[in-house]
């Protein structure tokens, strides 16, 4: 099997303090780091954040907090609150969700975020008056961000990762048709389940979601850049060739531990 599929699957915390903001403990509780690493994740949709999440949490020891993921896994909940049903129907449009929901929904896992391992936090901020919420959560909790890593592909690439992603409704592994596709076409390695297309990976939702990327999301890249905190990777190539791209890019603003002491 893929490594990385072994470490998407079995190498991370659940991240259930994440998915229940911190009603249930995540499983295992990541272990202290003298210096965790607080890492935000930026970049347009399908550029490959959640691809080299997986790789650089496992590197970094720390954790993967995705607000999509959040969405996601509310979207297979019984129990959804009505703001969360229309956060969920904006998500499938391809739409930004309400600010003052996005903003609540991290603010009550600020949990996460002091977490002993550190972080990768990829999602959020997406809009400047995010970005200076995180500012604020940060502030009053003390806690100093390392770096803000953006990935950048020429669109053609972007819709073309997109276009072929498809997910496991099960256990959330992420493959693509003819980059990363599953041993056995339409079925997951991990757990069997059949995959599916995500709602928001329609041509008409990919349009706006790069829209709303452009208008967006890209002032945050002057924000980051004037804190001294913007790190720039290409993501061409293979994910394994970004990834130590991304580390080497980064080795020279944090403390990236040994690849052996990295979980196997
Ligand atoms: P979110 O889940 O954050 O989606 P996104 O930012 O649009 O990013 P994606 O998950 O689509 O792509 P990715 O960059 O992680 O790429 P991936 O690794 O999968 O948000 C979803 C929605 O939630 C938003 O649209 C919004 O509605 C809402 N939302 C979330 N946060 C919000 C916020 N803060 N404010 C308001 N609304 C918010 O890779 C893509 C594909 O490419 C995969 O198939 C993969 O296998 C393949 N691939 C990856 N790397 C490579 C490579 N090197 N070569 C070839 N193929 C590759």
């Amino acid at each position: 099997m893929d490594p990385q599929r072994e470490i998407q699957m079995h190498g991370h915390p659940n991240r259930a303090g994440w998915f229940t903001a911190g009603k249930v403990e995540c499983d295992p509780i990541p272990p202290p780091r003298e210096h965790p690493a607080r890492i935000i994740l930026l970049g347009p949709p399908g550029v490959g954040k959640g691809t080299q999440a997986v790789r650089l949490c496992a590197r970094l020891r720390a954790c993967h907090l995705s607000t999509g993921d959040v969405l996601r896994h509310a979207q297979c909940q019984h129990d959804r609150s009505p703001a969360m049903q229309a956060a969920i129907e904006c998500m499938t449009r391809g739409e930004l969700v309400a600010e003052e929901l996005i903003i609540e929904l991290v603010r009550e896992r600020a949990g996460c975020l002091r977490c002993q391992g550190g972080f990768l936090l990829d999602g959020f901020p997406r809009t400047l008056r995010q970005a200076q919420a995180l500012d604020q959560i940060l502030a009053d909790l003390g806690i100093q961000l390392d770096a803000a890593v953006c990935f950048e592909l020429p669109l053609d690439q972007i819709v073309d990762r997109l276009s072929g992603r498809r997910v496991c409704p099960k256990c959330r592994l992420t493959y693509h048709v003819t980059a990363q596709p599953p041993s056995a076409a339409g079925i997951c390695d991990g757990c069997g389940a059949a995959l599916e297309q995500r709602a928001d990976d329609r041509p008409e939702s990919i349009a706006v979601r790069m829209k709303l990327y452009e208008e967006e999301t890209q002032p945050l890249l002057q924000h980051y850049e004037r804190a001294g905190l913007l790190v720039r990777v290409m993501a061409s190539g293979s994910p394994d060739e970004i990834h130590l791209r991304a580390i080497e890019t980064l080795q020279r603003q944090i403390d990236v531990p040994a690849p052996s002491a990295a979980p196997a």
